[in-house]
Parts: structure tokens; sequence; C-alpha cells
């Protein structure tokens, strides 16, 4: 068994990790809001508004900080008018991107602004920029903050609400380099300036804009993107990043029946994402050197073949022990890169891609993803404490990756959470963790590990995955240890 040791030094704060860094992404997609999210007032599976309860209290339980809508692709194709008033008169429109369904535009700006009011989280709107004008972006806006006489705000008061949302986080366009419009970054960032322009600050509403940022390595675009749009209230720029095994989007692997071979590609896909976010945030210190602008992930995940006999147009998959430890590594690398990390968001919260929820009629099963979601949403709102852990290499013929994925942080009240996932398929690590300026006197653990990395949880067996109490942690004076098995993952909070 490898012996490795983690140094932390508890009186280093690095930086904040925000709550946002947690955030999720529910796009009209397949059957993630309808269906998976909405419902409808009518149905009889028990909703709140037309929003599943069920939904609703997972969601609240890992602390969802924001979430992202209507797209994605979809977003530069929504008309957000078709989505107001009276439900019998709004429009409906075939969703091109994703699948050729009816959209029935019963899930507009009322029913999301207010689920993200009872989940008490941050709105974050992808505005429609590759097919909208710059005047129906404007008065989105107007309609979802302005608290004035006007007349989108009338228009919203006629709909039924009186007073304004609170809306902060609106990105300005999606993917602008590919479906959203297939853009060059010059011609972007004009369209960028010109748009923000227009969505303006009323009464106490501050926005926070979001300029399309690059896709995966492409460094081109971050280059020419900043260099027009820094001085143009650009809040952050967005990176999109998705783990595909094979790296052949043609063939890019199945959800639950991969090898050996294929496990480790994907985790070496996935700490790619390190790579990234280093390489755009060395172009953004270049352009930024006081960290004004920040980096935003606001997609990330798995994306495998579609599963077999569902719409290929829908991205179902199933979910597994490797997506929790993907889940994991991401995490794990956003908390450490969280002085310009500041907000994720997981593509997609239910039945799309890498999802938190699966549903089937009246059925949820919660994910793999959603329980490190739910152990490592200690970590919201923590600041990041310097540690350095001893790794190992892990070699499957000519792939390989370190062993170890590691965060430490520390909350408001001084206890520090350590959240680890050991890679390797068939090596335990003994583990110790030694600190500096810290004495823990009580550790509260939880583990997610399975037999089978192909272990999934599904409406027949929903808790095959599940998290167990961690309870084989030692404390001896400035010291813990314990065994970190193969293939798991764990949440350790040490109190004072
Ligand atoms: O998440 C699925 C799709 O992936 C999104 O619509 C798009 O932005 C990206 O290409």
């Amino acid at each position: 068994m490898k012996n490795l040791k983690l140094k932390v030094n508890a009186s280093k704060r690095l930086s904040h990790i925000n709550r946002e860094i947690y955030g999720h992404f529910s796009e009209h997609l397949g059957r993630c809001i309808y269906n998976g999210i909405f419902v409808g007032k009518d149905s009889a599976i028990p909703n709140t508004n037309g929003v599943r309860n069920d939904v609703i209290e997972a969601f609240k339980k890992i602390s969802v900080p924001v979430l992202r809508w209507p797209g994605g692709c979809f977003a530069d194709e929504y008309h957000w008018k078709d989505g107001i008033g009276e439900l019998s008169e709004r429009k409906k429109m075939v969703n091109t991107h994703w699948g050729a369904v009816t959209e029935d535009n019963s899930f507009g700006t009322h029913e999301f602004m207010d689920l993200c009011e009872i989940l008490g989280c941050e709105p974050y709107i992808a505005a429609n920029l590759g097919s909208g004008t710059v005047q129906e972006m404007s008065e989105w806006v107007e309609y979802m903050t302005c608290a004035d006489d006007t007349p989108m705000a009338n228009l919203r008061r006629k709909n039924g609400r009186e007073h304004p949302w609170k809306l902060k986080y609106i990105g300005i366009g999606n993917e602008s380099w590919g479906c959203g419009g297939n853009m060059r970054p010059e011609y972007y960032a004009d369209l960028y300036r010109q748009y923000q322009t227009y969505c303006r600050n009323y009464n106490s509403n501050q926005l926070y804009k979001v300029a399309c940022g690059p896709n995966a390595d492409d460094y081109s675009w971050t280059e020419k993107l900043l260099d027009s749009v820094k001085h143009w209230h650009t809040s952050a720029i967005s990176l999109h990043y998705y783990t595909i095994p094979t790296g052949d989007w043609s063939h890019k692997g199945d959800a639950v029946d991969f090898d050996e071979k294929e496990y480790y590609q994907t985790i070496l896909s996935t700490l790619k994402m390190k790579e990234l976010i280093e390489r755009h945030s060395e172009i953004m210190d270049k352009y930024d050197p006081e960290k004004r602008i920040g980096l935003i992930v606001d997609e990330w995940g798995c994306w495998y073949d579609v599963e077999k006999g569902t719409n290929p147009g829908f991205l179902y998959q199933q979910n597994s022990m490797r997506d929790a430890l993907v889940a994991a590594i991401n995490l794990n690398i956003f908390n450490e890169h969280s002085d310009r990390v500041v907000m994720a968001n997981l593509a997609q919260a239910v039945n799309v891609l890498q999802s938190l929820i699966l549903t089937e009629g009246e059925k949820m099963v919660l994910t793999p993803t959603y329980h490190i979601f739910d152990m490592f949403s200690c970590h919201q709102d923590n600041d990041l404490l310097e540690s350095d852990c001893d790794n190992f290499e892990v070699a499957y013929k000519d792939i390989s990756i370190p062993g170890i994925s590691k965060s430490v942080s520390v909350d408001e009240n001084g206890d520090i959470i350590v959240t680890l996932a050991n890679c390797a398929m068939n090596e335990s690590v003994q583990f110790n963790i030694e600190f500096e300026c810290f004495e823990p006197k009580a550790a509260h653990g939880r583990i997610l590990q399975s037999e089978r990395i192909n272990d999934c949880n599904d409406f027949e067996t929903p808790d095959r995955v599940k998290p167990e109490t961690f309870d084989k942690i030692k404390l001896k004076g400035t010291a813990v240890s314990f065994e970190l098995p193969a293939l798991s993952v764990v949440s350790i909070r040490l109190s004072k």
C-alpha cells in the first residue's frame, strides 16, 4: 500500500471559493426542463408551480447556488416574449437544436425566476445574441429587473409579478464561436460591446456580465476577446470543456459499458481541465493582472454516446461511479483555482449529459455525481488553504495519471474540509495529513465508493452507489491518518 502525506498550512488562506463554483445548468434540451424539472401545475406528480417537489428537495439539499438557463445552444434561438403571459396563448416553436421537438414555452421567465427564488439560488440568464436583437435583450433585462413605470416593467406586472426579480448573472450569447452564430472573436467582441451596453442596471440591481469565452483550448479566442472587451463592463468570460473518454466526438464511448482503458482515458481527459484553466488564466493575467475579470466554466462534465433507444437529440446518458470521480476531480480543480474561477456549471442538472438527477415518470434517482455535490457542498464560500500532497503515478499502457486529487478549505467557524479522490483502480493509499497551525479535535467523514467502477443508480436500484459514513479516521495531535480505498472519494470535516 502507498503511504502518502498531505501537508496543510491552516494559516495560509489562498483564495475564496465562491459558492457559485457548485453551480448547475438547465437547458431546454431533451427531458431536462420538461419532465425533469417541470411537469406543469396540472400534473399528478407532486409539484410547486409546476416544478417537481422531489427535484426541488434534492436541489435544496445540495444548496444549488446558481442555475443557468435557458441554454446552451437553445439560448441563441430563444425569444423570451414567447414564454410569458397566458399559457394557452404562448407561441410554440421547434427546438431545432435538440431533437426537433415542439417547444410550447410553458416554462418561461416567470417559471424560471420563481424557481430560483424557491431554491434561494442566483439565476444565470444566457441571453440570445445569435439570433436575437439588441432591443430584445435589453427589454428582457428591463422586464426582469426594473421597478419603475416602464413598458416592460408594466408588462411584467400585467403578467402577475409586481416586484422585479433580482438578476445578477447574465451571459451575452452562448458558444458564439459555434452554435451561437459561428462568429470570429473580433466580430463577437464587437457585438458583446454593443449588446452589453443596453443591458442596464435598473434601480439597485447590478448585472454581472459574462462574455462568451473559449471552446476548450482555443487560446487565440481568449487573447482576441480580452484585448477587445477588457474595458467594456466584462465581469467574467466563460470556458466550455467536456470530458470525452475517447477524444472522438463521433464515437465518444458508452456511459456504463467501458473497460479499464476507457476509464483511465476518461480521467486523463478530465485532468485537462487544470491545464486549460491555467493556460487561459495566464492570458487573463496579461490583460487583467488585478483579477477583476472572472473565469466561469459554465459547461463541464462527461459527454458519452447517447443511451441506445433514446432520442439522439436528447443527450440522455447514465451516470456511474466513474462520473463521481470525474466530478470530484473537476470540483477539486475549481477549488484550487478559485483565485480566477468564480463559477462553474455542471452540464446538466436533470436527464441530460452528466446529470445530478434522472427521472422516469414519477420516479427519481440521484446519481453518483449528485452525491459528490452533496459531499463537496461544505466547501461553498470557504477559503482555500495552502496544501501540498504527495502523489503517485498510475500507469495503464501508454496512459499515465496522478492517482490523487485533493483540495482543502476552511469554513467560517474554522473547521477544515478535506476532499480527496483516489483514481487508481487497484491501489489503496495510507494517508497522513499534517497540519500547521491547527489541531483537530474531531473528524467527521463521508466516503463514496462502489464494488465496480461501472456501478450506477437506476430506478430499480436507486441506492447502489451512495455515500457512507467514513469513520476510520485517527487523530493524534496535529496529525490525521486513514486508509483511502481504490476508486473512492472522501470528504472529511475536521473541527477544532
Ligand atoms: O450542454 C449541451 C450543449 O453543449 C449546449 O447546448 C452547448 O452550449 C454545448 O455545445
